[in-house]
C-alpha cells in the first residue's frame, strides 16, 4: 500500500530498474546507496553504488584521440551483495535467485519516507510448487553516518532443505553508470586488499587511485539460525556462504552490517583499524533501526513542508532526497552541493551552479548545513583565485563544475549521443556561477543574520567575486558602458555567435545584471563592516579607493542589451533566425535537447533565437520585481511591470526546457506574476524525476536543484517569504493547485517558527523564546509583530 509517506513500486520492470534505484537511493549526508536489488551486480537494469560525499578521483582516458581528465565520485565497493539459492532437502540446489529469474512470482519495493528505510519484498515459485518469500530491508543510518545495515528474511512455502547464501564484499565495482562516460577510464579503485576478523566480520581495504584516498568498508554477517560460514577472498572482495535450514512456516535471516571509514574522516585514524572497530561494536538490526528511526524524526521536525494531497507525496520524496544528500552531518563536511544528489554518476558528481537552488530551503531549516556549504567554496577561494590570475583577471573566478580541489572541472569535450560526435565542451565559460555564489552568501547572510560569517569568510567570498567582475567588465567608448564579453549564459544552447571563430557571447543580461548586484552588494558590505575587519580585509585583498571607485562605476554602467522592447539574452540575440518550432516538434517529439537535434542534422543551435533553459528570466527568480526595477534603474535602465512580462512572454516562446531547472524558475516567476501556465511549468518540475521527464536521466542520478527548487517555490515562492533584518516578509500569491500547505522555519534567530498557509488566509506562529517578538511585514509594507509564543492569523 502507498500512502503520503510511501514511496513504492509494484511488480517487476528490468526498464524501470534504474529510476526505481535512484529514487530508492538512501544516504545519511556522508554517504550513499543506491536502491539496487541485493541479488544483483552491474548490468544493464541494475547498478549498485555506493558514494561517499567529496570522495573524487581524477583518471585521465583518451577520447577522440584527446588525452582528458576526468574527476568522479567514486563508486565505491558494494556491500549489498547477497546471493541466494535453494536447496532442498528432496532435490539438487536450485538456481541463484534474482528478480530476472524465471521463478519471480511477485516483487514491490517500498521505500519508507518518514523512517528511511527501504523495503524489497520477492516470492520465487519453481516448477514443483516450492516457494521462497525473501523480503529486504535496509537502512543508511542517519544518526551515525558510518554505518548501514540490511536485513533479509527468508520464509520456506512447500518444501524444507537449506538456503545457501553468500554474503559478498564486491570491491571490482567500477563507475559504468552513464552510458555516455563508458569510453572514459572508470577503474578508480586500486590496492585492494580483504580479510575476516572473528565474529562473521569481512573486509575490505582500497585507494583511489589519484589521490589516493584510503577506503575501508567491514561488514558484519550474522545468520539466524547461526551457523558456520566458509570464507573466501576473492580478487577483489569477500565472499562467505552459509547454508541456513529452512523448513515451512520457520524463517531464516541475514543481517548484514556496515562500516564505513575512509583518510577523508576526523580525527584522522588508519580506516581499516576504525572500520574494524566500529563493526565490532555496532548495535544489532533492531537497536539500529529504532535509533535510525529517531534521528529521522528530528530531522522531519526541522525540515518538514506539509502539503496535502499527491503533490505533498512527490514534494516528501524531494525533501526526503534533499535531506539525505544534505543532511545535518553534512555541517561537519567539506563537500559543495552535488547536482545529481549521492544517487548515481551523471556529472560525475560534480558541483554546478545548483546550489542557488538549495540554499534558500537550507537557509530556512538548516542553516549550518548552508554555511557548511559556503565554507566549501570558501576553502576553495585560493584555487577560484588562482584561476583567475591565470585568466589574467584579479579576484575569484569560481569553476563551473567544480569538485575536490575547486579547480575547473568542466569537461574538455562531450559526447552528442545522438551523432555520435565529440564536440568541445565551452560550458565552463558559464561565470555567471560566481554571481551565484556570491548571492547564496548574502542570502544566507540575510537569512539567518549571520553577520560572524558575513563579515568574516562571506566577506572574502562576496568582494573576490566582485573584483573579478569589476576586472572582466571592459569599458566601450562608443556605448559608454562596460561590457562582459566572451562567455556563457545559464542557457547552455548558445556557446558561439553563428559562425564565429572563438566560444563566447557578449553582454548576458543575466550576467551582467547579477554582476552589477554583486558590486553593490560588495559596497554595501564594505561599508557595514566594522572599521577593524574593514581595514583588515583592504590590507589582505589590497582593496583602495580608486578599485572601489571603478567597483562604483560598473555597477551603475554595465550594459544590458535590449530589443524588441524586451532584455536581450545577448547582445545580438534578437538578430538570431527564428526557429520553425513547429517542425520541430511534429518531427522529433521531444525537443528538450534540441542542441543534439541541430548538430546531428549538421546545423546547430548557435544560429537560432531557442533556449536551453531560463536564463534572463533568472533575474525574476532571484529578485523580486522592486529588487528587479530598482537594479536596471541603478543601471540607468527602465524595467518595469510591463517590460517584463513582454520579456517573460518572449523567451516563453523560445524555450525548450532542456533542463529541469527551466521549469521550475518558469514556474516560480509565472507564479508570482500569477500567469495562467504557472501551474503547468510547476508540474513538470514535480515529475521531473518521478516521471523521468526528460528520459532516462534519473536513473543516473536525481536532479536535485530542481527537487529543492519545487520545496523552495511553495515556502518562498507561494508566499514571497524573505527573511531578513527587519524580521519575516510576506507577499503570498494564490496558486489554486497548492491552496494550503504549513512549515516550519528559522528567521534570524528565532528557531521553530511556523507558516500555515489557507485560501485566502495566513498564520504565523512564533514559539514560546526569549528572542521576543517577530516582526513581520504584510504585503503594503503593514508592519505586525506576533510575540512569542503565540499565533496571528491575516486576511490576504
Ligand atoms: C543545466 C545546468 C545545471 C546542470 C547541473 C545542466 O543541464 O543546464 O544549469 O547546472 O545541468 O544540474
Amino acid at each position: 500500500m502507498t500512502t503520503c509517506w510511501t514511496w513504492g513500486y509494484d511488480g517487476y520492470d528490468p526498464e524501470r530498474e534504474p529510476l526505481v534505484e535512484a529514487l530508492c537511493t538512501l544516504a545519511n549526508g556522508r554517504f550513499a546507496t543506491r536502491g539496487s536489488a541485493p541479488e544483483c551486480t552491474a548490468g544493464t537494469a541494475h547498478y549498485p553504488g555506493t558514494y561517499l560525499a567529496g570522495c573524487y578521483d581524477r583518471l585521465t582516458s583518451v577520447v577522440a584521440g584527446e588525452r582528458v581528465e576526468n574527476e568522479d565520485l567514486v563508486n565505491l565497493p558494494n556491500w549489498t551483495l547477497l546471493r541466494y539459492r535453494c536447496r532442498p532437502d528432496d532435490g539438487p540446489a536450485g538456481d541463484w535467485l534474482t528478480p530476472d529469474a524465471t521463478e519471480l512470482r511477485h516483487h514491490d519495493v517500498r521505500l519508507d519516507l518518514r523512517a528511511g528505510v527501504l523495503t524489497r519484498r520477492l516470492f520465487f515459485e519453481d516448477a514443483r510448487g516450492r516457494g521462497l518469500r525473501v523480503s529486504h530491508m535496509r537502512l543508511v543510518h542517519m544518526r551515525d553516518p558510518g554505518l548501514a545495515a540490511q536485513y533479509t528474511l527468508f520464509r520456506a512455502y512447500g518444501w524444507s532443505g537449506s538456503v545457501e547464501v553468500l554474503s559478498v564484499l564486491d570491491g571490482t565495482v567500477t563507475n559504468a553508470g552513464v552510458e555516455r562516460y563508458r569510453h572514459l577510464d572508470g577503474r578508480h579503485l586500486t590496492d585492494h586488499r580483504t580479510g575476516f576478523e572473528s565474529d562473521g566480520v569481512a573486509w575490505i581495504s582500497c585507494r583511489t587511485a589519484d589521490p589516493g584516498i584510503r577506503i575501508a568498508m567491514a561488514v558484519r554477517t550474522v545468520t539466524r539460525p547461526a551457523g558456520p560460514a566458509r570464507e573466501e577472498s576473492t580478487t577483489a572482495g569477500t565472499v562467505q556462504t552459509y547454508h541456513l535450514p529452512i523448513v515451512p512456516h520457520r524463517s531464516a535471516m541475514v543481517v548484514k552490517t556496515l562500516a564505513l571509514h575512509t583518510s577523508m574522516d576526523w580525527p584522522a585514524a588508519d580506516p581499516l583499524s576504525a572500520a574494524t572497530d566500529v563493526i565490532a561494536r555496532a548495535p544489532s538490526f533492531p537497536r539500529l533501526l529504532s535509533a535510525h528511526k529517531a534521528a529521522w524524526q528530528r530531522v522531519w521536525e526541522q525540515g518538514e513542508l506539509r502539503v496535502p494531497g499527491e503533490v505533498g507525496r512527490i514534494l516528501r520524496l524531494h525533501m526526503f532526497h534533499l535531506l539525505q544528500t544534505l543532511s545535518p552531518h553534512t555541517a561537519d563536511l567539506d563537500v559543495g552541493v552535488p547536482a545529481r544528489g549521492l544517487h548515481g554518476e551523471a556529472y560525475r558528481g560534480h558541483v554546478f551552479w545548483d546550489e542557488l537552488f538549495v540554499l534558500p530551503y537550507l537557509d530556512l531549516h538548516f542553516p549550518e548545513v548552508a554555511r557548511a556549504l559556503l565554507m566549501y567554496r570558501h576553502r576553495r577561494l585560493p584555487a577560484a583565485r588562482e584561476a583567475a590570475r591565470l585568466a589574467g583577471h584579479q579576484g575569484a573566478m569560481f569553476p563551473w563544475q567544480s569538485a575536490s580541489s575547486g579547480r575547473e572541472e568542466t569537461q574538455a569535450l562531450h559526447l552528442n549521443p545522438r551523432s555520435g560526435r565529440w564536440l568541445p565542451d565551452h560550458s565552463h565559460l558559464q561565470r555567471h556561477v560566481g554571481s551565484a555564489v556570491a548571492y547564496n552568501v548574502w542570502r544566507y547572510a540575510q537569512a539567518t543574520g549571520d553577520r560572524g560569517f558575513l563579515h568574516a569568510a562571506g566577506a572574502e567570498i562576496l568582494l573576490e567575486v566582485a573584483r573579478y567582475w569589476s576586472g572582466a567588465a571592459t569599458f566601450d567608448p562608443a556605448l559608454g558602458r562596460y561590457r562582459i564579453r566572451g562567455v556563457m549564459g545559464p542557457d547552455e544552447y548558445h556557446d558561439a555567435y553563428p559562425d564565429a571563430a572563438n566560444p563566447g557571447i557578449d553582454d548576458n543580461a543575466y550576467t551582467n545584471a547579477t554582476a552589477a548586484w554583486v558590486l553593490a552588494r560588495g559596497l554595501d558590505l564594505l561599508g557595514e563592516l566594522p572599521a577593524a575587519r574593514r581595514s583588515e580585509l583592504s590590507e589582505q585583498l589590497s582593496l583602495n579607493d580608486g578599485e572601489l571607485a571603478r567597483w562604483e562605476a560598473v555597477s551603475r554602467r554595465l550594459y544590458v542589451p535590449f530589443h524588441q522592447g524586451v532584455v536581450s539574452q545577448f547582445e545580438g540575440y534578437g538578430d538570431l533566425a527564428e526557429l520553425d518550432w513547429e517542425s520541430y516538434r511534429a518531427r522529433y517529439g521531444d525537443i528538450r535537447r534540441l542542441d543534439r537535434i541541430l548538430e546531428a542534422e549538421g546545423d546547430t543551435v548557435n544560429r537560432y533565437q531557442a533556449s536551453k533553459q531560463a536564463d534572463t528570466l533568472m533575474m525574476g527568480y532571484l529578485f523580486g520585481p522592486e529588487e528587479l526595477y530598482g537594479l536596471f534603474a541603478r543601471l540607468g535602465y527602465r524595467l518595469d511591470e510591463e517590460v517584463w512580462r513582454a520579456t517573460v512572454s518572449y523567451y516563453l516562446r523560445r524555450t525548450s526546457h532542456g533542463s529541469t531547472l527551466s521549469g521550475l524558475v518558469h514556474g516560480w516567476v509565472l507564479a508570482r506574476q500569477k500567469g495562467a501556465d504557472a501551474w503547468r511549468y510547476c508540474e513538470e518540475t514535480l515529475l521531473a524525476d518521478v516521471a523521468d521527464v526528460q528520459g532516462g536521466t534519473t536513473g543516473e542520478g536525481i536532479h536535485l536543484g530542481a527537487m529543492a527548487g519545487t520545496i523552495d517555490l511553495v515556502e518562498r515562492g507561494l508566499t514571497g517569504l524573505e527573511t531578513g533584518p527587519e524580521g519575516l516578509r510576506v507577499a503570498p500569491v494564490p496558486l489554486a493547485e497548492i491552496p494550503r500547505f504549513a512549515y516550519t522555519l528559522c528567521c534570524g534567530r528565532h528557531r521553530g517558527v511556523r507558516l500555515r498557509r489557507l485560501p485566502g488566509r495566513l498564520a504565523i506562529r512564533v514559539p514560546a523564546s526569549p528572542e521576543g517578538p517577530l516582526t513581520v511585514v504584510l504585503p503594503g509594507d503593514r508592519k505586525v509583530t506576533v510575540p512569542a509564543g503565540h499565533e496571528r492569523w491575516f486576511r490576504l
